[in-house]
């Protein structure tokens, strides 16, 4: 990635943003300031997700989201918290949210862009303090400014996304995105309130140690998955699963390796969402040469039909993908 504006590590997000503005394809700084408000989201969740311990948010909210899922309070606390930031920011005309059943219109009618988040993932792992993450997708409208968004707007397509990234509430909390010009991450420093430039240019290693998969589902996984898997235990590589998708993502990301959610008898698609799960990531992996498939087909190319459908999600190193997706023709 020529990064002809390659800024110093320590730089500050906001001078970043201000900095690549240029690259951006819509270079009015509406996207600049939409980046602002989901950063200021995740040191709010940040704070949170640092105390949850503490205080009285950690344990089930009591309801049950469009998943079927019991909610966590930091799920719902996290939801309210990022589009509140949307809505006061007014670029995002609307939200789309693992949390929400449908889009929630922020009254931002002239906002040109919509967000898909997952506002809170891995939330299994909140009440035993083990890593979680958000996770963003951006989008351009599609349906005229002035109006109130459609679901057009957010069924466009992988590909057609601005900008991906996601925020890791883990050792540290960090913020990695991309708006198609390589991956950036930053780390945050709570004392000062800010993101530094941590990680200018993030570039997934060809192959890596890892693999990543909740082994429990093994006896339903397809044929081509267990044969993959174990020639990696063939070779001895790391069995690493947090359960938390960011995490294990982001360590892959770093060490280089492959997380696996196949189809399982339960979730027949895969478990995770594309809209806000599988597309950000995908997006995120092609920028740092890596790969994200579904099986039969590159995640970003999967046409979306409607706001929470899964999909099988294989991301990572290009080469286990390779490997992976070379066994995923034959006959079952
Ligand atoms: P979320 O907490 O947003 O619903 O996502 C949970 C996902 C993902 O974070 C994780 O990798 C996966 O669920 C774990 O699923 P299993 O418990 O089935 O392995
Ligand atoms: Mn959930
Ligand atoms: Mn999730
Ligand atoms: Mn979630």
């Amino acid at each position: 990635h020529e990064n002809n504006l390659a800024q110093p590590v320590g730089t500050t997000l906001d001078r970043y943003i201000m900095r690549k503005q240029a690259e951006f394809a819509f270079a009015t700084g509406e996207l600049s300031q939409l980046l602002r408000d989901i950063a200021l989201a995740g040191k709010i969740v940040s704070r949170e997700v640092n105390r949850a311990g503490l205080t009285s948010i950690i344990g089930a909210a009591g309801g049950q989201n469009v998943q079927g899922e019991q909610q966590q309070k930091l799920d719902v606390e996290a939801n309210i918290r990022f589009i509140r930031a949307l809505t006061n920011g007014k670029e995002a005309c609307a939200v789309l949210s693992e949390e929400e059943e449908d889009i929630i219109h922020t009254g931002n009618r002239d906002g040109r862009y919509v967000v898909a988040i997952d506002p809170l993932d891995g939330s299994s792992n909140i009440d035993v303090n083990i890593s979680i993450g958000t996770l963003f997708s951006i989008y351009r409208r599609v349906s005229p400014v002035g109006t109130e968004a459609t679901a057009a707007d957010f069924l466009q397509g992988g590909r057609k996304q601005v900008a991906a990234g996601y925020i890791l509430y883990g050792s540290s909390t960090m913020l990695v995105y991309t708006t198609g010009h390589g991956v950036a991450g930053f780390t945050y420093e709570s004392s000062l309130g800010e993101f530094f430039l941590s990680h200018p240019d993030i570039r997934i290693p060809a192959t890596g140690p890892v693999f990543s998969c909740n082994e429990g589902y093994w006896f339903e996984y397809p044929e081509y998955v267990r044969a993959f898997l174990l020639n990696c235990k063939r070779r001895t590589m790391s069995g690493r699963y947090v359960g938390s998708l960011v995490a294990d993502y982001h360590r892959n990301l770093f060490t280089g390796g492959i997380y696996l959610y196949p189809p399982t008898k339960k979730a027949p698609q895969g478990k995770l969402r594309l809209l806000y799960e599988g597309y950000p990531l995908a997006f995120i992996i092609e920028q740092a040469g890596g790969l994200a498939s579904a099986g039969a087909q590159a995640i970003l190319d999967i046409e979306p039909t409607d706001y929470h459908q899964r999909a099988p999600l294989f991301v990572g190193s290009p080469d286990l993908m390779a490997e992976l997706l070379a066994g995923a023709g034959e006959p079952a």
